[in-house]
């Protein structure tokens, strides 16, 4: 017969095919995901398949030995020239002749997986906003007198089947030297963040271009920057940087920012510089780290809470500091990154993620994204731990968000002993019930404190202090040891038994460690630091509670940890604190830095943009400073683990 079977795998996809029919063509007709960046051509390679001979009776198909067209001119050139894999074909060249298996391997989808280590959380598929497209534009001549750009831009019409485009300036300067010293053939990258939106030409290379093209995911927050570098043709993770918010420099939390700029006449303006600055100082590092030429960045995606946002953006927070906490605008920015300030490539786009209310920015928006609540059959409760929380509950009946405020007792400020998570600072604890004496582990080290070699280990480092999850581990073993009340009072050495409790003015304070012998610090836990734990740990409980409440439950099937610092907290001895709900150990996971997590989809896949803007769009924001019973799950929620709620998972 004239026509022939062509099943892919992994896809499953099959159709039958005039004998003759390029494998790219059969593939591009069957919807099935094959790459190419020369468009047939045969010099990309993008388009590499494997074809199966011999028996395949799950498909039921024999492949015979000479199902596709023997080797043509063009591909005996690309494999002579630059190798082929044993078993490979280039799919735009090979023509189907019989029925036939066709293999598409990893590396030629252009959607692949991108791999996420955690099996519950979202996928991302491949599909970035800026892509390689390879074209032969028509030479002018002097009877055709249109534009080196109209005849490029019908060249993409004719070649890739892209009907208009629109051209960022900056390539307008290179476009003609490109195409000569290309002799009419060029690689443009071209970016096209949704379907509606007309694609547009970030740069022109002349011939092929077989170099990077790359992406920033930056999770932009009050203490800390940190960004991802990735590249756009693979997803893959080239490197991960961090560095410190300049702007601490002006308030080490939000509101003292925003009241910097209320208070300052230029307040606002020195803020958006310094961190402008601390953001090209990121881009910069990832890119020396990695190698890679910063004009080779094409995209780049910010999540950030709302005063963060319009900091960045160059807005006055002015009114994120008063009620009713409006946004100059919640909804996300396609911008270009130099309208930000970026040094990256003159053409870059940037794009945010949408803020869900005034209280609850972009991050949230992020973590939504990342950790799909509104694609869940359980009820999630999502929460990232930082110095607002973040809150999400939510399956696929309705998301509900707030944001509550935690203060940076968390991040180990306002605690005594409290320090950074730093190398030397302690980060797990355990306290004998029995003896009352603590062992512990500190940051950089693996050996706990009583263990042979840990004076030694720790020497460079010193013990100097305790961060974020270890002052939460060290307040709820001090309550299940006995040390502290359920109202949140250290016991006196009668009380307690325990003659590592001293007098500390008016209150008790318990000394876990001295270094002073050694010229470090005496570590103590006072009653003040308590305190501090309980007010920060009730804010985040009410505000869990609350959205409970709003969504007529009293119980939760999954807990999700998310946040640098919720990575690192233990789910036992956040539930002994009554830091969140009640729910079964196994039920609370860390989802590490996951609104980092977010903009890395969102820059890794265009589609999840429209996505999350319509998720956010549905999201029902609930104001803690208006809900009156936040209020008495607040005061509630100050006792140990709780002066009201059951913890039946903890007293089981
Ligand atoms: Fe470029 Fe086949 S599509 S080599």
């Amino acid at each position: 017969s004239d026509e022939a079977l062509v099943i892919f795998t992994p896809s499953g996809k099959r159709g039958r095919f005039a004998v003759g029919t390029p494998v790219l063509q059969a593939a591009r007709a069957l919807g099935v995901d094959l790459d190419s960046v020369c468009g047939g051509r045969g010099i990309c390679s993008k388009c590499q398949i494997t074809p199966g001979y011999g028996d395949f009776s799950k498909h039921g198909v024999t492949v015979a030995p000479d199902a596709l067209s023997d080797w043509n001119a063009v591909e005996e050139r690309y494999k002579s020239k630059r190798g082929l894999i044993e078993g490979r074909r280039l799919g735009c060249q090979a023509k189907v002749m019989g029925d036939v298996v066709i293999d598409v391997p990893p590396e030629s989808q252009v959607h692949k997986q991108v791999i996420r280590k955690r099996a519950e959380a979202r996928q991302i598929t491949l599909d970035p906003a800026v892509r390689l497209h390879y074209i032969e534009v028509v030479e002018p001549d002097m009877h055709e007198p249109s534009g080196d750009l109209e005849r490029l831009s019908d060249a993409l019409r004719d070649q890739w089947d892209i009907a208009r485009v629109t051209c960022a300036f900056p390539v307008l300067a290179i476009l003609q030297t490109a195409l000569r010293k290309g002799e009419w053939r060029v690689t443009v990258a071209l970016h096209q963040s949704e379907d509606s939106e007309t694609p547009r030409i970030l740069h022109v290379w002349p011939g092929l271009y077989e170099g990077g093209i790359y992406g920033m995911a930056v999770d932009l927050g009050s203490t800390t920057i940190a960004g991802h570098l990735c590249d756009l043709r693979t997803g893959d993770v080239l490197t991960s940087s961090g560095l410190m918010n300049p702007q601490i420099r002006f308030g080490e939390d939000l509101m003292s920012r925003v009241s910097y700029s209320m208070m300052n006449e230029n307040g606002a303006a020195e803020m958006t510089a310094a961190v402008r600055d601390g953001m090209n100082r990121l881009f910069g590092q990832v890119a020396d780290e990695a190698g890679i030429d910063r004009n080779l960045i094409l995209d780049a995606v910010f999540v950030c809470n709302p005063v963060m946002h319009h900091l960045f953006l160059g807005i006055d927070p002015y009114e994120l500091g008063q009620a009713p906490f409006a946004l100059a605008t919640s909804n996300a920015l396609r911008l270009r990154a130099r309208d930000l300030g970026l040094d990256v490539h003159p053409a870059a786009r940037a794009y945010l993620l949408p803020c869900i209310a005034g209280h609850v920015g972009a991050d949230a928006a992020a973590v939504a994204l990342s950790e799909a609540p509104e694609k869940s059959a359980e009820l999630l409760l999502v929460v990232d731990v930082g110095t607002n929380a973040e809150i999400l509950l939510g399956n696929t009946e309705k998301v509900l968000a707030c944001s509550s405020p935690t203060g940076p007792a968390f991040e180990g400020a306002q605690i005594s002993s409290g320090q950074r998570a730093a190398p030397g600072a302690i980060e797990r604890v355990e306290i004998d019930p029995a003896t009352k004496v603590p062992r512990f582990r500190v940051i950089g080290c693996d050996l706990w404190s009583d263990d042979p070699g840990f004076a030694e280990a720790t020497a460079a480092s010193g013990i100097t202090g305790i961060c974020g999850s270890g002052i939460i581990e060290m307040v709820a073993e001090m309550r299940m040891a006995g040390l502290v009340d359920g109202p949140g009072l250290i016991g006196s050495p009668d009380q307690t038994g325990s003659d590592r409790i001293f007098q500390d003015g008016r209150t008790w304070s318990y000394l876990v460690h001295d270094a002073s012998a050694s010229g470090g610090p005496k570590i103590t836990v006072t009653n003040r630091d308590i305190r501090e734990i309980q007010m920060a740990k009730a804010a985040l409980y009410s505000g869990a509670r609350l959205l409970m409440d709003k969504f007529g439950v009293d119980k939760v099937d999954r807990i999700v940890l998310a946040g640098a610092f919720g990575a690192h907290i233990s789910p036992k001895h956040a539930m002994v604190l009554g830091m969140i709900p009640d729910a079964p150990l196994d039920k609370v996971t860390s989802a590490g830095n996951a609104a980092g997590t977010g903009a890395r989809i969102a820059l890794l896949n265009r589609r999840s943009r429209a996505e999350i803007e319509d998720t956010v769009r549905r999201i029902h924001k609930i104001e803690t400073a208006i809900e009156p019973r936040f209020q008495e799950h607040f005061v509630n929620a100050s006792h140990i683990p709780n002066a009201v709620e059951p913890f039946p998972v903890l007293s089981g």
